[in-house]
């Protein structure tokens, strides 16, 4: 018995004493193959111009911090519909636009409804509505972007609770 703990240290002393040695090669073939990809990608990347960012909001937009200011919101997001959305969408027909309920399907969140009501051009996630036309690049302040967003939501969230 007194002898194992010496064994034990023993054993460990011999493995320590490789693993400098194998961690140094695995180091060294991962570098290797890093450096290899690299300069392979950046070959290809030469001739090729830089992919369009992602379809990432540009702003956050804030939900309604009480019932007034969802209230506010509200109005003045019917009358930004009315103004400058109502040719092309409506809530539940599919017009030249695809309908908000349709919308409101793919985009669930406030910031992602408002950014995609200025029709982004670099949609390469989303921009795949099929048998519709691209939409019009608007000039959207965020202000508007949120009330039409606030609005949009709230209109196909009541007609989802609806009778149909
Ligand atoms: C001249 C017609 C037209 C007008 C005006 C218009 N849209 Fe659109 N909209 C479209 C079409 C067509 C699409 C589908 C193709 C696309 O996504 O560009 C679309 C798509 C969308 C989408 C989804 C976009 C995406 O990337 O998935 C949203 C959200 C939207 N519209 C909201 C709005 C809002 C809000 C307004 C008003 C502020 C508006 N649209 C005004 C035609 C229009």
């Amino acid at each position: 018995m007194p002898d194992s703990p010496a064994k034990i240290e023993y054993s460990e002393k011999g493995k320590s004493s490789k693993i400098p040695i194998v961690l140094a090669i695995v180091v060294g073939i991962a570098a290797a193959v890093i450096a290899a990809w690299g300069v392979n990608s950046n070959a290809l990347m030469a001739g090729i111009s830089a992919p369009a960012p992602a379809p990432v909001p540009s702003v956050v937009l804030a939900a309604p911090a009480n019932k007034d200011e969802a209230e506010r919101l509200l109005k003045a997001g019917a009358s930004v519909h009315q103004e400058r959305c109502a040719g092309c969408h409506a809530i539940d027909a599919k017009l030249v636009g695809p309908s908000y309920s349709e919308i409101s399907k793919r985009y669930k969140n406030l910031s992602e409804v408002g950014f995609a009501s200025t029709h982004p051009r670099n949609d390469l996630a989303k921009n795949d509505w099929d048998g519709y036309d691209d939409g019009p690049h608007l000039h959207l302040s965020k202000e508007e972007q949120r009330a039409v967003a606030v609005w949009i939501l709230e209109r196909t969230k009541e007609k989802e609770a609806g009778n149909d």
